[in-house]
């Protein structure tokens, strides 16, 4: 099977808005550290490129959560399944997610990560799709709005498939 890719967003482009919202990033949290967590596995390739171009210190950590849902859509039950190895008590901690759809997946790690004190608790998406918003998550970084499109690439996939693509783009007549 081989499907129709049509690029939404450039290489170049995805780049740019990353390096602008790490510029902001670092002035925002100037004279202070950062331990940014990336939501695997879509988060990964976001969360990569956008702490390299942070110019205050950043430790780095992972999560996943997972919904359990269709192909293309997240259900209503989020699990942890797999837990950060830092305690970010007291820390500025940046949560770095590919995209916001439901909210859904953000609501529940971000409950949960507040619940461990961190000192400031800020959101960093790569895209947001406002129009799929079942639950309100509060978005401190956004890199792009996106329509209502099924959308790969730059961490996220199809299947598990198209992640490594370093692009955003949607799959035709998928
Ligand atoms: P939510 O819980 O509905 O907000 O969706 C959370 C997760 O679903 C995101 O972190 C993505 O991993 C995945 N997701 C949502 N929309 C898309 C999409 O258009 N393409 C690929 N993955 C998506
Ligand atoms: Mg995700």
């Amino acid at each position: 099977m081989k499907e129709q890719i049509q690029v939404m967003i450039s290489e170049d482009e995805v780049n740019a808005r990353i390096a602008k919202i790490a510029a902001q990033i670092s002035v925002d949290f100037q004279g202070e550290e950062i331990l940014a967590i990336g939501i695997l596995r879509g988060g990964v390739y976001f969360c990569t490129e956008l702490t390299k171009r942070i110019t205050v210190p950043v430790i780095l950590d992972f999560m996943e959560a997972s919904s359990y849902g269709s192909a293309t859509e997240s259900s209503g039950t989020v699990h942890i399944t797999k837990d950060l190895i830092e305690d970010i008590a007291g820390k500025n901690v940046i949560v770095v997610e590919d995209i916001i759809d439901t909210g859904r997946t953000l609501r529940l790690l971000l409950d949960n990560l507040r619940a461990r004190g961190p000192k400031c608790l800020k959101l960093c998406t790569l895209l947001d799709k406002p129009e799929r918003r079942v639950v309100e998550v509060a978005v401190d970084y956004n890199g792009f709005v996106v329509p209502n499109k099924f959308v790969i690439g730059y961490g996220m996939d199809y299947e598990q498939r198209y992640r490594n693509l370093p692009y955003i783009g949607v799959i035709e007549d998928a």
